[in-house]
């Protein structure tokens, strides 16, 4: 089975990315083909800055290598660094209909949520399904947002298919029931884009004044809440033992559940959780050279993979004269 999924260099990575996609994906490494890869191309959709792209790429290497990614067990790589899917991309774009396009929600959001409105951000979806189809991925482990975009890919692989005689394998979408929506400090999506995110890695006052700033409602602490409406026991869920939640789950229904302790317990969970990651982090930051030998070796199992693939594309559509 192969298993592929890949994650915007765009920002600080938060704990929406990691329970949403970089945890399963971790998970998989042992039983399954594994490709991570970081999404450079995507993320200029949104960043035109040289700096912060290349430090975003670094960061995101080292993220996912310090939570647990062994790059000798799967193929990990910078999108950028395999051209060919590039030419994908515009094969697929020549058999996209508009509609199916223009549908996808997420270019509208990005839009209303301040993004520039390019011709590459309404494009994103068919770049997306490139990324996929290149590399005859079954599986791809997302969260719930990006499950219209797996459906554009399926449905393009299924009409080149059709058109051109059987290519592509057909993906299927991986979305954990338990994570599929992590929500923010506001109790939108968390995401980068909305500012509402707990990265990571923060640390210390900068942590603390995230985790403080978790929207809650006005109920006093004697009065019963509903856990199943509140933001903040939706992120304790990610980090408490089962006993500890079902503790907490009786002192929302029976009175008692004062939000700012409960703050500062999921404070000290969330800290705890990724305190041997942010060790890691640092020894790989602090050492650039090592990531980007790290990226090339990767960049040179998955192009050696996309050219297969490739090389059967161009033969399907004439490119072979
Ligand atoms: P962002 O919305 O912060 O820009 P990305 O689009 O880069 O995040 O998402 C990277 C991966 O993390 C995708 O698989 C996406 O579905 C997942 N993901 C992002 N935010 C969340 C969230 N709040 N809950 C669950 N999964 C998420
Ligand atoms: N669109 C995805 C996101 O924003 C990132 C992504 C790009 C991706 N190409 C992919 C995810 C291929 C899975 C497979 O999160």
């Amino acid at each position: 089975m192969k298993i592929l999924s890949g994650i915007q260099p765009s920002g600080q990575l938060h704990i929406g990315n990691y329970f949403g996609m970089m945890k399963s994906m971790i998970a998989q490494m042992e039983s399954s083909e594994l490709y991570v890869f970081i999404v450079d191309l995507h993320a200029m959709t949104s960043v035109h800055d040289r700096d912060r792209l290349t430090t975003g790429t670094l960061e995101a290497a080292a993220d996912f290598l310090a939570l647990g990614l062994d790059p000798e067990r799967c193929i990990f790589w910078v999108q950028s660094d395999v051209p060919e899917v590039c030419e994908l991309s515009w094969v697929l774009s020549t058999i996209a209909p508009m509609g199916l396009i223009e549908r996808c929600h997420s270019y509208k959001d990005k839009v209303a949520n301040g993004i520039e409105a390019s011709h590459g951000l309404f494009s994103y979806p068919v770049l997306m399904a490139a990324d996929i189809l290149l590399y005859q991925a079954d599986q791809v482990p997302v969260g719930q947002d990006q499950k219209q975009h797996l459906e554009v890919a399926r449905d393009l692989a299924q009409k080149f298919n059709n058109t051109f005689g059987e290519t592509f394998v057909v993906p299927e979408p991986a979305i954990s029931k338990e994570t599929a929506i992590v929500p923010g400090l506001d109790g939108r999506k968390m995401s980068k884009s909305y500012g509402n995110t707990i990265p990571i890695f923060l640390e210390g006052k900068a942590l603390k004044k995230r985790v403080m700033a978790i929207e809650t409602d006005a109920t006093p602490v004697e009065d019963p809440k509903d856990p199943d409406k509140c933001n903040l026991f939706a992120m304790l869920k990610l980090f408490a033992t089962p006993e500890r939640l079902q503790e907490v789950h009786e002192l929302y229904v029976g009175g008692g559940a004062a939000y700012g302790y409960i703050k500062l317990e999921l404070l000290d969970l969330i800290s705890d959780c990724f305190a041997e990651a942010r060790r890691k982090r640092a020894e790989y930051l602090a050492d650039p050279a090592m990531l980007r030998e790290i990226l090339k070796k990767g960049a040179d199992k998955a192009r050696a993979k996309a050219m297969v693939t490739l090389d059967l594309v161009r033969d399907r559509v004439g490119f072979k004269y």
